[in-house]
């Protein structure tokens, strides 16, 4: 279950025309929760409306944390209302939550952002450089004055010789700039990528080949489109005992909030990751975009807003 957090605005920068960034620094001056490279909080705007944004921060300073809110065009409240606050405003977020971590396995990472999908790939930069870790930053921006933290990534020591601005191509010549990068990279390399999802996809076609498959990890913000044509009933039970039947056209989210069992949750799109839940019998039918191929391969965790079952049961343990 989540537990929010009261937190003061302590600095706005004003990155971009569309792009500000807020550091966030807990109300009762503590530090914050140890949280992994790669996470992101929920957000409760002024407005109300809750979003998810990613920490850009260096997760090895816990006394604050750092998010980008682009603006939306289509704005319900959320990015707009984040684009008023001053310093001083008051705003609840939930605790850091990590869905993109990084490999510690990786004899080189190579991290690929497209527009603000930068955000969580600089809290990994951070971390790698602290490891002392082999990497590259590759961000992707149609102009300069587009791109996001760029005196942090052009003239802090850590990251002026990491980092490399691609600015104004084309998407055509991306995979040609992609293929350019793959020479450095062995079957032992990871890479991370987050940005609009066709970028992801070229990302995805062009080094999966070289790494693998599983050694790809994609940070959405944006659901897939899920087919829930074949959805067929199934039964859950929860560690607990309790046993729930799940029918074709209801989630296991809605079916165990529908007999009064409290479950976390925030995009109900298999997106954010708040939902995930473990799985201690039967096989997940995976359908979120938040778990890594790897993490969905495993078989131990579950979505618990999208996904469904292969077997006739699941046996669950809420987080
Ligand atoms: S509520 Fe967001 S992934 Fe389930």
């Amino acid at each position: 279950m989540s537990e929010n957090l009261l937190v003061q605005v302590v600095e706005v920068i004003e990155e971009t025309p569309m792009i500000r960034s807020l550091r966030l620094a807990k109300l009762d001056g503590t530090p914050f929760p140890t949280y992994e490279a790669g996470a992101h909080i929920d957000v409760f705007g002024p407005t109300g409306v809750l979003r998810q944004y990613s920490l850009a921060s260096d997760p090895r300073d816990p006394s604050s944390v750092v998010i980008a809110v682009k603006r939306e065009a289509e704005s319900r409240g959320g990015s707009a209302a984040l684009h008023q606050v001053a310093v001083g405003d008051h705003l609840k977020i939930g605790k850091p939550r990590n869905l993109l971590a990084l490999a510690e396995d990786a004899d080189r990472h190579l991290l690929v952002a497209g527009g603000i999908g930068v955000t969580p790939l600089l809290s990994m930069a951070h971390e790698l450089h602290s490891r002392g870790a082999g990497f590259e930053l590759h961000y992707f921006a149609r102009a300069r004055d587009e791109v996001a933290f760029i005196d942090l990534l052009e003239n802090r020591a850590e990251f002026r010789y990491r980092v490399t601005l691609h600015i104004g191509n084309p998407r055509t010549e991306h995979c040609g700039i992609f293929e350019s990068l793959t020479s450095s990279l062995t079957a032992e390399s990871h890479v991370y990528t987050c940005g609009p999802v066709g970028f992801m996809e070229q990302v995805s076609t062009v080094f999966a080949p070289v790494v693998g498959e599983s050694h790809i990890h994609i940070e959405h913000f944006t659901a897939g489109e899920i087919d829930t044509s074949g959805n067929k009933p199934f039964t859950v039970e929860l560690d607990s005992g309790e046993v729930f039947e799940i029918p074709a056209d209801q989630s296991i989210l809605s079916v165990l909030e529908d007999n009064g069992i409290e479950v976390f949750k925030s995009c109900q799109e298999g997106v954010c990751g708040s939902c995930i839940s473990g799985v201690l019998e039967g096989t997940p039918d995976h359908r979120d975009s938040c778990l890594s191929a790897s993490d969905k391969a495993g078989g131990k965790e579950i979505a618990l807003c999208v996904s469904r079952s292969l077997s006739e049961k699941l046996v669950i343990e809420l987080y």
